[in-house]
């Protein structure tokens, strides 16, 4: 491996690069205020529902799935409006479905903790895992081919997800405590290589059916080919796997979430394969990536060729996680055009500020990412990475990176300032760094197979 040090490197790479100005030109910082305004907002009826006239009852103790369904199912065939669920701990034994027209509000002091009893979760539905179509449990919150709906208000959803139940089907996991998998308990492992295996056979995705005996876990919050989408201000807790998984769906809209969810592949957001999505005023506090954008993965993300693209990401806290803003690793269908700025990313459990992951089992491209005025504090890991090695994996699809532009980031503290490593056979084609300061890094960057790198005005102050 060749490491340069990040000074070398700068003097090395003086010489302004060409960097594809025209693609930073058609699309750049300007697009923001398009992509926002074209996402518009969700409108429902102004009529409300209440969940406890259709037998719900926070007592801790009734089960209130049937009732709160009831009240949505009520709603939208009233033409809309909102279904409120009033002050109150609310026990649901099984998937919530939201509908057209529909916003779920879930008032303040408000929890619905999700049964972990899987089968409460049957019968399956199409949804995907890891990047693969199939048929599974259904996530806790579901929602699918729909258009405007909501999921409101300042309560909590909590799946109560823990290594006693959804967790241990992870197996062996670095964050897992010793005594949450014994040795030989089964695991996940069987039924995601045969999932992986029928999308590669072209197994039609409807007869890859999983869910009983398979321990592959949901996604919390699912819009499945959904269309403007709200998701505002609630708190979610302790997910089976992926928090928040719009999958190809256009208009979305993820605001004042917070997310508390610290188990194995616990992403914060992972927006896959879909158009215009705005996330903002977010805190994330994870135990995967905090946000985490997808594109299928491999056979099935070529196959569906549906890019994750016109994405913003603004105004959000990033505090534990492997890293704040993610692309990849299932990214087949591609990723583009992704606007990041005004985060603050800090935690000693925070691994990475940006990262790009990917290998060349996986094809597809991330390019044009924008990032600005990001305040790191500290991160364990790098503030900038790149690796095109992931999960050690090789293949005959190399990914092509190119056109990802930082600037105004600022870090005070981590092991590397950035971490590039791309295939030698398939650089990195081009990044640009301007106006940084990269702060108190403990050891030189990693600077490898990258085609062009521009820094001007990159600072590395020494401590
Ligand atoms: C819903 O009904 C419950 C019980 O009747 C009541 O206490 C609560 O105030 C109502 N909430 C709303 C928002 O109407
Ligand atoms: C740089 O980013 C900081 C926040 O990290 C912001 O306060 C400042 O205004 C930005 N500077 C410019 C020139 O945009
Ligand atoms: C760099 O910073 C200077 C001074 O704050 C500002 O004028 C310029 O626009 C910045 N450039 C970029 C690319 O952010
Ligand atoms: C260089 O970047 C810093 C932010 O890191 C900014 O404050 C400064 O104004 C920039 N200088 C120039 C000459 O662009």
């Amino acid at each position: 491996m060749k490491y340069i040090t990040a000074f070398a490197a700068a003097v090395l790479l003086t010489c302004p690069i060409s960097v594809s100005h025209a693609d930073e030109a058609a699309v750049g910082w300007h697009s923001v205020d398009d992509i926002v305004a074209r996402i518009g907002s969700t409108h429902f009826p102004d009529k409300d529902f209440n969940a406890t006239d259709f037998g719900a009852r926070g007592d801790g103790q009734t089960d209130s799935q049937e009732a709160i369904n009831n009240a949505i199912e009520a709603c939208h065939e009233a033409g809309g409006g909102r279904v409120v669920v009033p002050a109150g701990e609310y026990r649901v034994d099984g998937p919530v479905r939201l509908k057209s027209n529909v916003n779920l509000h879930l008032a303040a002091e408000c929890t619905l903790r999700f049964s972990t009893r899987p089968s409460d979760y049957l019968p399956v539905v199409f949804t995907r895992f890891e990047g693969t179509e199939l048929m599974n449990y259904s996530p806790p919150i579901y929602a699918f081919e729909e258009t405007n709906i909501g999921l409101t208000g300042s309560g909590v959803i909590d799946a109560q997800a823990d290594f006693d139940n959804w967790w241990k089907w992870k197996g062996a996991w670095s964050g897992t405590p010793a005594n949450a998998l014994k040795d030989g308990d089964p695991d996940q492992s069987n039924a995601i290589d045969q999932v992986r295996a029928q999308a590669d056979e072209g197994v039609p995705a409807e007869q890859r059916v999983y869910g009983e005996g398979s321990m592959l876990r949901s996604s919390f919050v699912q819009p499945y080919r959904c269309k403007d989408v709200l998701i505002e201000g609630i708190t979610v807790k302790n997910s089976p796997m992926w928090c928040l998984h719009p999958v190809l769906s256009e208009n979305v809209i993820v605001r004042g979430v917070t997310v508390d969810s610290h188990g194995p592949n616990n992403d914060g957001c992972n927006p896959e394969s879909c158009r215009y999505v705005l996330i903002e005023g977010c805190t994330f506090d994870t135990g995967d990536d905090c946000i985490a954008i997808k594109s299928g993965r491999n056979t099935d993300g070529r196959r569906l060729n549906r890019p994750s693209e016109f994405y913003v990401i603004r105004n959000c806290k990033m505090r534990d996680g492997h890293g704040g803003v993610v692309l990849g690793s299932e990214m087949s269908g591609g990723v583009r055009n992704i606007f990041v700025e005004d985060c603050e990313m800090d935690s000693p459990h925070l691994e990475r500020a940006i990262r790009l992951k990917s290998n060349s089992n996986r094809g597809g491209y991330l390019e044009n990412l924008f990032v600005r005025n990001v305040q790191v504090g500290e991160v364990s890991d790098a503030v900038l990475r790149v690796n095109l090695y992931y999960a050690h994996e090789t293949g005959e699809h190399p990914p092509v990176v190119r056109n990802i532009f930082v600037e105004n980031l600022s870090s005070q503290k981590s092991r590397y300032a950035f971490y590039f490593r791309g295939l030698e056979e398939h650089p990195i084609a081009s990044i640009t760094i301007r106006n940084c300061t990269f702060a108190g890094a403990d050891k030189p960057s990693v600077i490898e197979h990258v085609k062009q790198l521009t820094m001007e005005n990159v600072t590395f102050p020494l401590e």
